[in-house]
């Protein structure tokens, strides 16, 4: 008899679900951080801590989750974070996962180093999409990149500067991390156990870095990223090529990786629409504090002169909520929307993203607000210190 169709209620259910479904190196890629994943747990520790004061008597009919996110309007305040190897989640995972978005009303960014390219996303979906840049040393192909993503018409540029050198990540190098997987002893066991994966990267042709390979002189594979990253990743990078960038680009700019309040300050000098108060979702320096721990002093510091977008943890509606009321005008989800992707392709997104608004909609009625912009620290005990 078919095992009966698992009720999917939260996030967890859809990790739990992706984690039999993936094979075991990309489910691993997603579900670590770096070194003692110190800072990747406390992400989510810290969101947890902080308490919501509970209202009663106050009229919550007519709730609106809507708002706008660098003047477009989103059916709530949420993007989809740019995430590597994401057609390694599920075949085809960027265009499935930037349909979902577009179909629920909330921005996709592809990251640089996807599997599904700039050019498949853009023939997939009819509205823009953001596109998420890493800086490398050959600034003709960081040239190229930005002029294929205006020729796709991304409406915004998500500069990521956390990440010119890669942390290390234990599970990636024990699993021998690779796209696509080597054909291994341990490879073809597991993959033997995930016929739905398999049959869908047969039937793709898309299993490789789509916006890198044929786009880079003598780059026709890249199986190792870390390898990768180390070779082509600039760690020469300044503010000068922010800068460089932004002239570049022309349009929305939003730099991603902000932990500190000195350099959301010289984001904003620099050119930045937005900023993203980010620490890669603990992937990056083990030992920063959580996002949600930086987010007050920076929004308190530039949040009148740039949008601030917030990520790093949220896996519910709560914890948007809690972003919000400590200064984001919207979060990103990574690992949340990947789930999802791996669990049930498109299907999935889409759940995530329903799980996500009916726990902020009910959330929101719980603290006795009816709409977004009205989240601030007074709908948190002691104004979101955690005890
Ligand atoms: C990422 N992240 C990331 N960021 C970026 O700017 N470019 C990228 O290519 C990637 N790749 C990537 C892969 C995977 C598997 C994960 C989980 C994350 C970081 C991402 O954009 C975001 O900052 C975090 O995912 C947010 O944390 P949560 O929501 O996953 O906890």
């Amino acid at each position: 008899m078919p095992s009966p169709r698992p009720v999917i209620t939260c996030i967890e259910d859809l990790r739990i679900l992706a984690q039999r479904r993936v094979p075991r190196m990309f489910y691993d890629y997603v579900d670590c951080g770096s070194w003692t994943e110190t800072t990747y747990r406390a992400n989510t520790a810290d969101l947890a801590a902080i308490q919501f004061r509970q209202r009663i008597g106050m009229s919550i009919a007519g709730r609106t989750t809507e708002s706008r996110i660098l003047g477009n309007a989103v059916s709530m305040p949420l993007a989809l974070a740019p995430t590597g190897l994401t057609g390694m989640q599920c075949a085809d995972g960027e265009i499935l996962a930037a349909r979902a978005a577009e179909r629920f009303g909330v921005p996709f960014t592809l990251s640089t180093v996807s599997i599904c390219s700039i050019e498949d996303v853009a023939a997939h979906t009819e509205k823009p999409f953001w596109f998420q840049l890493y800086v490398m040393r050959d600034r003709g192909f960081i040239e190229r990149l930005i002029a294929r993503a205006k020729a796709a018409n991304c409406s915004a540029l998500v500069l990521t500067l956390d990440l010119q050198i890669q942390g290390q990540r234990h599970k990636d190098l024990k699993n021998g991390l690779s796209t696509p997987p080597k054909p291994t002893l341990r490879n073809l066991i597991d993959l033997a156990t995930k016929p739905r994966w398999c049959l869908g990267m047969l039937q793709t042709k898309r299993r490789s870095f789509g916006n890198i390979v044929g786009h880079v002189s003598g780059v026709s594979d890249v199986s190792s990223l870390a390898d990768w990253v180390s070779q082509q990743f600039d760690p020469t990078l300044t503010w000068d090529d922010v800068r460089w960038i932004r002239k570049l680009w022309g349009g929305k700019l939003i730099v991603k990786g902000v932990m500190d309040v000195e350099d959301a300050r010289l984001a904003v000098q620099n050119g930045a629409d937005a900023i993203v108060v980010s620490n890669h979702g603990g992937r990056q320096l083990d030992g920063a504090p959580s996002s949600i721990a930086m987010l007050p002093a920076i929004a308190e510091a530039v949040g009148q002169r740039t949008e601030i977008l917030f990520d790093s943890g949220i896996r519910s509606g709560q914890d948007v909520l809690k972003a919000l009321a400590l200064g984001a005008r919207g979060v990103l989800i990574g690992r949340a929307f990947l789930y999802g992707l791996g669990a049930m392709g498109e299907a999935g997104v889409t759940r995530c993203l329903e799980i996500l608004h009916r726990e902020l909609d009910l959330t929101m009625g719980l603290c006795g607000l009816t709409t977004v912009d009205a989240a601030d620290p007074t709908i948190l005990m002691n104004g979101g210190v955690a005890k």
